[in-house]
């Protein structure tokens, strides 16, 4: 395996992707470098199974219990209906727990059987919203990728060159979230929005903090992007004024790195310090399909599984609870409106 750099990531060349030794040695490349380039393909199947050489499948709480039944009724049908259809894409593949297509095609019935619709999608993580240990997004192009882009923007360096009035504030503040509508994309249908809400802050002032760490230590800024409400203990007008100060110093050239797809490569990033973007509208019609695999790094860094816990109001809650929390949340949006319908009848 040999390695070199591209703005702000490694590219890896010279790996036989078919060998295990060689993938660990990848994954723990990509657990500190944040963004990784190889220009190699392999099966869907396999791409799935060198994550597994790194860690757990990761799959958004609120998925999990949707999908094992544990939150269920009417007021969960539409997004169970929509995980098992974004599941679909890849049941061909057997075995493939958290692994999705990125896809604008569409299904006989008219419906895009990828995870997000056509056009451009700001900066973002996967499960922004969540406090967790370092996940890995494997993102693997199948085919349509020529002339589409996908940006990348670890934080590492920039908290490195952080003075250090910054760097303590960095280390100090709490982020408080609350879902904004899905403004990520203002293409987003319905059943998308729904999905992206329940991975990246599916109830309101879940709290991460802003300081974030990979695997092996190395610190960087999980930077608040959308549905961030405001730093905890501090007024949204300096929340909002102290994180375009941060935002300043992150959205620079030297620190991103924009990959032209080409179809047949892969590009694994973190998603605890590193943000992602897709500049490029792609356009409704496109046949652009990407494979995107999600895992911890647990095989490799023992005790960075899945997190036990949600950070809420300054407090620490079980899953349970908190699933419990997002079902009421439901309940009452369902059957709410149900009423109001049923009110404006009579
Ligand atoms: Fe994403």
């Amino acid at each position: 395996m040999k390695t070199m750099p591209i703005n702000n990531g490694v590219e890896v060349t010279d790996i036989d992707l078919m060998d295990d030794d060689e993938c660990r040695e990848l994954g723990r490349l990509v657990a500190h470098e944040c963004v990784v380039l190889v220009r190699d393909k392999v099966p869907e199947k396999r791409l799935h199974d060198i994550h597994m050489l790194w860690g757990q499948p990761s799959r958004a709480i609120v998925y999990r219990y949707v999908g094992d039944r544990l939150l269920k009724g009417r007021h969960w049908r539409s997004v169970l209906a929509s995980l098992t259809h974004l599941a679909s894409a890849v049941e061909h593949v057997a075995g493939t727990t958290g692994m999705v297509r990125v896809s604008f095609e569409r299904d006989e019935k008219g419906r895009p059987t990828g995870a997000f619709t056509n056009g451009k999608l700001d900066w973002h993580s996967d499960q922004q919203g969540y406090h967790d240990s370092q996940r890995i997004v494997g993102l693997m192009s199948l085919w349509g990728s020529k002339n589409s882009q996908t940006s990348f923007l670890c934080t590492a360096p920039v908290y490195d060159a952080l003075d250090t009035e910054d760097r303590s504030m960095v280390d100090e503040l709490v982020s408080v979230w609350t879902w904004d509508g899905g403004s990520m994309s203002e293409e987003l249908i319905e059943s998308q929005k729904e999905v992206v809400r329940y991975n990246q802050v599916p109830y309101p002032n879940m709290e991460t903090r802003l300081l974030g760490h990979t695997v092996t230590g190395r610190p960087g800024i999980h930077f608040p992007s959308h549905s961030f409400s405001h730093f905890r203990g501090m007024s949204r007008e300096d929340s909002l004024a102290f994180r375009d100060h941060l935002w300043q110093k992150i959205n620079r050239p030297e620190n991103i790195y924009t990959h032209d797809w080409s179809d047949g490569e892969m590009m694994f990033m973190d998603q605890n310090i590193t943000l992602h973007a897709r500049p490029t509208n792609v356009t409704e019609g496109d046949t652009r399909t990407m494979s995107r695999m999600i895992s911890y790094l647990d095989k490799l860094f023992p005790g960075n599984g899945p997190a036990d816990h949600v950070l809420y109001d300054g407090r620490k809650l079980d899953h349970e609870t908190f699933a419990g929390m997002v079902d009421e949340q439901r309940r009452k949006e369902f059957y709410g409106e149900d009423t109001r319908e049923l009110a404006g009848v009579s």
